[in-house]
């Protein structure tokens, strides 16, 4: 049986530094046996949260739009991949969309204490970050305490972070001297059942 990846791209820049690194990960994940699906959230109907409270019973979200489709996803996968650009020191707004919607996985493990299972070898995360501003983390940091969140509340109990900072025009990252080899080998090693060394 191949690892099962799903892939969550949170940048709405087509052939952007976040799409590219993403891919570079997913080709890596590939080459390595995986399986790999990936969600372009930018194209996707998913609308904000809209606390309504239905996930709070059942641990399921009531509000029928593509972030069912996540859902689904993440059940099956047994690595995720969280690609987001850094928007004002924080994840994109789709991005952080397709996380808010994820509160009826937060209801189904704190509520109902029925978390997402872990699977035999544990459930890995990759989070990619990229952003323009070079004289400080603190957009990544930012990101990744919110990706963290996520990444746990899906029983994603370890995860590696690649970010970069000071990248700004689109496919500018191509011009970093390892930023795309670095994401295809850590697409590699998340195929390992054994999870990777940080
Ligand atoms: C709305 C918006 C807000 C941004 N805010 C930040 C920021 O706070 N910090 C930063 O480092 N870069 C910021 N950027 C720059 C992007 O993170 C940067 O251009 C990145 O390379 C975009 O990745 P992409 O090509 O995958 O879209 C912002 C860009 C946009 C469009």
């Amino acid at each position: 049986m191949s690892v099962k990846i799903a892939a969550f791209l949170g940048s709405p820049r087509k052939n952007g530094n976040t799409e590219l690194l993403a891919n570079a990960a997913a080709s890596g994940a590939r080459d390595a046996g995986a399986e790999v699906e990936t969600f372009r959230l930018a194209d996707m109907s998913i609308a904000p949260c809209k606390s309504c409270g239905g996930c709070g019973k059942t641990g399921r979200c009531v509000f029928q739009d593509d972030a069912i489709r996540i859902h689904d996803a993440i059940r099956n996968a047994d690595r995720i991949i969280l690609a987001s650009p850094i928007y004002f020191f924080a994840l994109s707004a789709q991005t952080k969309a397709m996380i808010d919607r994820c509160q009826a996985f937060w209801c189904e493990k704190y509520l109902l204490k029925k978390p997402v299972p872990p699977g035999p070898a544990g459930r890995k995360g990759l989070l990619l970050l990229v952003g323009a501003y070079a004289k400080s983390d603190e957009g990544i940091c930012c990101a990744e305490v919110c990706a963290k969140a996520f990444f746990n509340t899906v029983s994603v109990s370890d995860h590696r972070r690649l970010s970069y900072i000071g990248i700004d025009g689109a496919g500018t990252i191509r011009e970093h001297p390892t930023a795309l080899a670095e994401a295809y080998e850590a697409g590699v090693n998340l195929t390992k059942s054994d999870g990777y060394v940080k």
